[in-house]
């Protein structure tokens, strides 16, 4: 492994990135581009006839090639300019692609394309500012946000609304589909004018105006922000899924497109910092969630893991024997059942969702979100469902809803009905509301609750750690918030041994957005973070697929 470091013309501090040489020089200064949020280059010839894509460069380097050698001056030569195409890189190196550095770009032949936008605002002193900052959270579904007055830490006011691109989906493939088919301008619009809507809410409830809103920081997964900067979502949208862009950079209120469109609620020059991405699949929001936990701080293993429709999962390995701390990053996609989502009776954690169900003296004890009376079972409650059932044997170890030989047994807590597809269970009825477990429901949560698992036993295999010395297992996403651990335990949630350290974690993607506008080392922090976190990928391994299967049997996991 070795360092290379990129000095951009439009980065105050040179950037550093982690390479396996050998490698392209020419490729690894691309991957600094994607990281830094500047469009990267396009080949051109490749061969070292176009002379396009010179650039000074020092450290260890390859030979240089009879193309290089041809095409490229005496002082170009002596300069140490060499042709990024032709150049291989053998260990630690440097690459000066700033105005002030290199005779090739003053002389206009090295061309930088900017990302469209301009790249205002200097990250590092981002928190020295006037007046108010908003802190938001972006969800695919519901966006969160507080407002901070200048040089404080406690929040003025908090607000959540629905994120109103969901007309376009639910989920982040079929938003990326509606821009691919030409509704970027619409969803870009639709999130600018829900910001705005939060932001004047916040400035309302804490009697502020939101003229005087001069920083926003948001946290987002990938893709919302590539809907929110209205950016091309082709490269996120196939393989190899390779993100062209992983932001960690600031643009105006006013022209977060590049087309002069944006915010309307506040200033236009008002500086928006959009916090960097690890890929695709891993955004600012597990970024966030890494910088405001701080796990890095740690000198035990710890997990994140955010369950939602695609559960994001982080493994930290602190540095030991010589060997450097490690951030491992997963996603599997989960499909929506933590969510409440495509169940027979479920629904978002809102007014009259069974968020818990517990078993006192024998008999079923419900905990409804606003007290009201049960009308639908939400992710937790599915869960509880599930256990509860598998506690008293109404549901087998394969996750089989098991009909009882007597209809009228004084015993059972729970109905269970034969019906045409599987069984169904009861758990609520009265003369008018019927809310049950059905086969499917049941399947559904285990192909989530497989994901889940499956993912993190691989993270730790990856990382060659024993479940039990992660000394803490942070649980993110709406599902986590009324989750019952001793529940998740007795359908095997997660790998043995790791759920005896679980602590749910609260909005920590909003947190991380938060530190940005206190702690001026905080973008520097979140950058260096989405710079040293691998990806591991899951999809189609074998280990993935074998775990996957093993993990659908509802069994009680060891602590
Ligand atoms: S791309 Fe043409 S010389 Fe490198």
């Amino acid at each position: 492994m070795a360092f290379l470091t990129v000095h951009f013309a439009e980065r105050e501090t040179p950037f550093k990135l982690k390479i396996e040489p050998p490698c392209s020089a020419f490729e690894a200064y691309n991957q600094a581009c994607k990281l830094c949020g500047i469009a990267p280059r396009t080949r051109n010839c490749a061969n070292g006839t176009c002379g396009k894509c010179r650039a000074r460069i020092n450290g260890r380097l390859s030979d240089k090639t009879q193309e290089e050698l041809q095409k490229l001056s005496a002082q170009e030569l002596a300069g140490g300019v060499r042709l990024l195409c032709q150049t291989e890189i053998l260990g630690d190196a440097e690459i000066f692609a700033s105005t002030a550095d290199s005779s090739d770009l003053a002389a206009g032949k090295m061309q930088i394309v900017s990302a469209g936008f301009g790249l205002g605002g200097r990250i590092s002193d981002y928190s020295d500012y006037g007046g108010f900052g908003v802190a938001i959270d972006l969800g695919t579904t519901t966006i969160a946000g507080l407002l901070f007055k200048a040089g404080t830490d406690k929040p003025l006011s908090s607000a959540v609304m629905p994120n109103p691109q969901r007309v376009y989906g639910t989920d982040v493939i079929s938003r990326i589909s509606a821009s691919l088919e030409g509704r970027s301008a619409e969803l870009f619009k639709l999130v600018c004018g829900a910001i705005d809507t939060l932001i004047e809410e916040l400035c309302k409830k804490a009697g502020a105006a939101a003229a005087d809103v001069s920083r926003i920081s948001i946290s987002a997964n990938t893709t919302m922000l590539y809907l929110l900067t209205e950016r091309d979502c082709t490269s996120i949208s196939k393989s190899p899924f390779s993100a062209d862009c992983l932001f960690g950079f600031s643009l105006e209120a006013g022209n977060l497109n590049g087309k002069r469109e944006g915010l309307k609620a506040v200033d236009k020059a008002a500086a928006v910092y959009l916090l960097p991405c690890v890929s695709a699949f891993i955004g600012a929001d597990t970024v966030a969630c890494i910088l405001s936990l701080n796990i890095e701080a740690s000198s035990r293993a710890a997990v994140i893991a955010d369950m939602g429709t695609n559960s994001e999962m982080v493994l930290f390995v602190p540095a030991e024997n010589g060997k450097q701390a490690e951030i491992i990053c997963t996603s599997s996609a989960a499909g929506p059942a933590f969510e409440g989502a495509n169940i027979s009776c479920g629904m978002c954690a809102i007014d009259g969702a069974i968020e818990n169900i517990s078993l006192v003296n024998g008999k079923a004890e419900f905990s409804v979100v606003g007290g009201a009376k049960p009308s639908g079972l939400c992710g937790s409650g599915l869960l509880d469902a599930v256990s509860v059932l598998r506690q008293l044997g109404q549901i087998d170890e394969s996750g089989t809803i098991l009909v009882s030989d007597c209809a009228d047994d004084e015993e059972e807590i729970f109905e269970t009905v034969a019906e045409a597809g599987g069984a169904k269970a009861v758990l609520f009825k009265d003369a008018s509301t019927e809310i049950s477990l059905s086969q499917n429901d049941v399947r559904a949560f285990q192909l989530a609750k497989a994901s889940l698992c499956a993912g993190l036993e691989c993270l730790a295999s990856k990382a060659q750690i024993d479940a039990h010395s992660i000394g803490r297992l942070y649980l993110a996403g709406g599902f986590a918030k009324s989750f019952s651990v001793q529940n998740a335990v007795c359908v095997g949630l997660f790998p043995d041994g790791m759920a005896q350290n679980a602590k749910y974690c609260g909005n920590a993607s909003l947190m991380g957005a938060a530190l940005v506008l206190q702690d001026k080392h905080a973008p520097a922090k979140a950058a260096a973070i989405a710079q040293k976190a691998t990806l591991q990928n899951l999809a189609g391994t074998k280990q993935f697929q074998d775990l996957f299967l093993k993990c659908m049997a509802l069994k009680p996991q060891k602590l």
